[in-house]
């Protein structure tokens, strides 16, 4: 792909996932231009912060629409008003079904090392909770492709830090956010760099 990568980011919180696309940007550490911010909910600052930029945002709330596949539906004909290569989401705790053209274009990143603490319910501070409650040494974070299911589609990155006693799930998310900052943006680039090969549902990182 010559020129930057044209993104779509997908959030319902804070955005600080997307900040740190912006500030990769400013860094020229990322070569990309965020097309388009859709929130799942209204009062969503991460929206703020793509209006400050001068980036279309849109809200998209399942609470108007009767089931997954409308909510879907009006995403994707968000999308499709943009040139996407690739969707990310960023704190985004809906489920989006993927339609056909964006197969193996939607990334995520949760902040633990799946197939542990993830899924539907699972998400912020109580993913940090349940590892620490676990009595897991060690977590992390995963960036995947998205598919049908709560973080289920093949894993991309996972960047791995101690769970150190006495930790709160305050001072593990930050530890493991610090990681997400490098492990999403490195993601974006090696999809850039068509250097992501799916094998069934393994992805091959290619030198
Ligand atoms: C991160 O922990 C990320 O792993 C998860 O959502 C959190 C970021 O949300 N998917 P935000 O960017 O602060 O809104």
């Amino acid at each position: 792909m010559h020129g930057p990568i044209h993104l779509a980011v997908l959030l319902s919180g804070t955005g600080r996932t997307l900040q740190n696309i912006f500030d990769k940007i400013d860094e020229s550490a990322l070569d990309a231009r965020v097309e388009v911010v859709i929130g799942s909910r209204a009062g969503a600052f991460g929206l703020e912060r793509a209006k400050n930029r001068g980036i279309p945002t849109v809200v998209v709330e399942e609470k108007g629409c009767k089931d997954v596949k409308e909510f879907s539906d009006r995403i994707t004909a968000h999308l499709n008003k943009h040139r996407v290569d690739l969707v990310i989401m960023a704190g985004f705790n809906c489920l989006y079904k993927i339609p056909d053209e964006y197969a193996g274009k939607v990334m995520n990143i949760h902040p633990a090392l799946i197939p542990s603490f993830c899924g539907k319910d699972l998400w912020g501070e109580k993913v940090h909770k349940a590892v620490l409650d676990y009595g897991v040494k060690v977590s992390g974070c995963t960036v995947h492709f998205a598919d049908n299911t709560y973080d289920n589609g093949p894993v991309i990155l996972q960047r791995v830090v101690p769970v150190i006693n006495g930790d709160t799930p305050d001072t593990l998310a930050e530890r493991v956010f610090k990681e997400e900052c490098v492990a999403y943006p490195e993601a974006i680039r090696l999809f850039q760099q068509g250097r992501l090969r799916l094998e069934g549902r393994k992805v091959c990182i290619l030198p």
